[in-house]
């Protein structure tokens, strides 16, 4: 038959998407499923049986990443391979990260009912903890498995209740015995939601992203002194909270005053947290993103210095901690074509751009030629749980990732 004639089944990826939104589904819509929960088990048991259907040669690896390999005609080449992350963020959305593993997965199922042989063998991936809203950095997994990060630091990071990463993944039995060790891949696509509003702002179907934003994450630790706050002066007080509301307003300054870049603190820890204790620890998180990683740490370097003038002044010490760093990822532009071309061929209206969001896509690109497929995002909302995408667009993107995938496997 002639590849290009080939489509998805529109009907049963909504179906895997819904049944998928069921596993830590939330009352407003969304789902929660943090790494390595019971939900992230669920979810994950339920996409291994799916890939042993369709015969797929599945192993996990000791990050907990989930490989589901179809044989190609010529075995000895390096596979395609695609796929995106089964973990969401707290209260999250139904389509981030999930919409990659279901539409890869969907693409394999079309391949197995039409009997369709590649050359090349074709793979798909669960990516453990790609949010690093747990455990912290996000693509941790697919960092590990490229080379950039240390399997047993990655082990070692623990979430809010000190619990570590290595033993929560080992508790839900996806601490596998294969290496986490990148094997050669031919190209790499990633299809995902915008997560922004730019797609539908320019009423376009599908996106293909030039690369990523670099990532910069640091940690804040200010440390004061607890108190009774009725006998307790104004004057004189070592309020950590204090210092970070002012350093919080300044992380958002920076961002707006040099332009070109994003920067949020997006979680916080007070302690004792008591309305009637003067705070004496508190810990929060620095994200800055940038297409120009210069400029990411230009930002970074303003803020040190200020942060480090109001610990001074309200005499609260400070610890500044580089959490991770991934530079900006500059997509392979033959695959990023591919994506054009393929909307081109197949109809759909397509806009180039640039990806805001972090995906395991960074990693890849470190190793191999790699692009992404996103669809538009209602009103450009993410990480929440009214994120949404039209089932038509989940559709659209699986069959550029179809005839993508194809386009690659059968490269000699
Ligand atoms: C990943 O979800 C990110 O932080 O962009
Ligand atoms: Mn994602
Ligand atoms: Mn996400």
């Amino acid at each position: 038959m002639d590849k290009s004639n080939l489509r998805v089944n529109g009907k049963r990826l909504r179906m895997s998407l819904e049944e998928m939104a069921k596993i830590g589904g939330t009352p407003g819509g969304g789902v929660e499923r943090l790494a390595h929960s019971d939900e992230d088990k669920t979810a994950r048991d339920l996409f291994v049986s799916w890939l042993k259907e369709i015969h797929c040669d599945v192993t996990v690896d000791e990050m907990g990443n989930i490989f589901g390999r179809r044989k190609g005609e010529k075995e000895s080449l390096p596979t395609v391979m695609s796929g995106s992350h089964v973990d969401s963020q707290p209260r999250g959305g139904r389509f981030d990260g999930i919409l990659g593993v279901m539409g890869m997965l969907e693409v394999m199922r079309t391949l197995h009912d039409n009997g369709i042989v590649t050359k090349r063998p074709v793979t798909i991936v669960d990516w453990t903890n790609e949010e690093g809203s747990r455990f912290a950095p996000a693509m941790i997994a697919s960092g590990v498995w490229a080379g950039k990060l240390d399997r047993d630091w990655a082990y070692g990071r623990t979430d809010k209740n000190g619990k570590k990463q290595g033993d929560e993944l080992a508790r839900i039995g996806y601490k596998g015995k294969q290496p986490a060790k990148a094997f050669p891949v031919h190209a790499y696509y990633e299809y995902h939601i915008e997560q922004g509003p730019i797609l539908e702002r320019e009423s376009k179907t599908i996106g293909a992203p030039k690369g990523i934003l670099c990532l910069h994450w640091y940690d804040i630790y200010l440390t004061g002194t607890a108190n009774q706050v009725g006998p307790t002066p104004m004057e004189g007080r070592n309020d950590t909270l204090c210092s970070a509301a002012e350093m919080i307003l300044a992380v958002n300054r920076v961002a707006h005053q040099l332009g070109n870049m994003v920067a949020t603190v997006g979680e916080i820890q007070n302690y004792p947290n008591s309305r009637n204790i003067i705070p004496d620890k508190v810990h929060f998180t620095v994200d800055i993103r940038s297409w120009d990683d210069g400029h990411a740490l230009r930002a970074w370097d303003l803020l040190k210095k200020e942060f480090n003038i109001i610990a001074e002044r309200r005499s609260t010490p400070i610890r500044m901690e580089e959490t991770w760093r991934v530079e900006h990822a500059p997509f392979n532009d033959k695959l990023v074509r591919r994506v054009l071309e393929s909307a081109e061929e197949l109809g759909y209206s397509s806009h180039y751009m640039v990806s805001g969001a972090g995906h395991d896509a960074s990693y890849m690109n470190q190793i191999c030629p790699t692009a992404m497929i996103f669809i538009p995002s209602k009103n450009g909302r993410s990480h929440v749980e009214v994120e949404e995408s039209t089932w038509e667009d989940c559709e659209a993107g699986a069959n550029i990732l179809l005839q993508c995938i194809l386009k690659s496997a059968d490269e000699s």
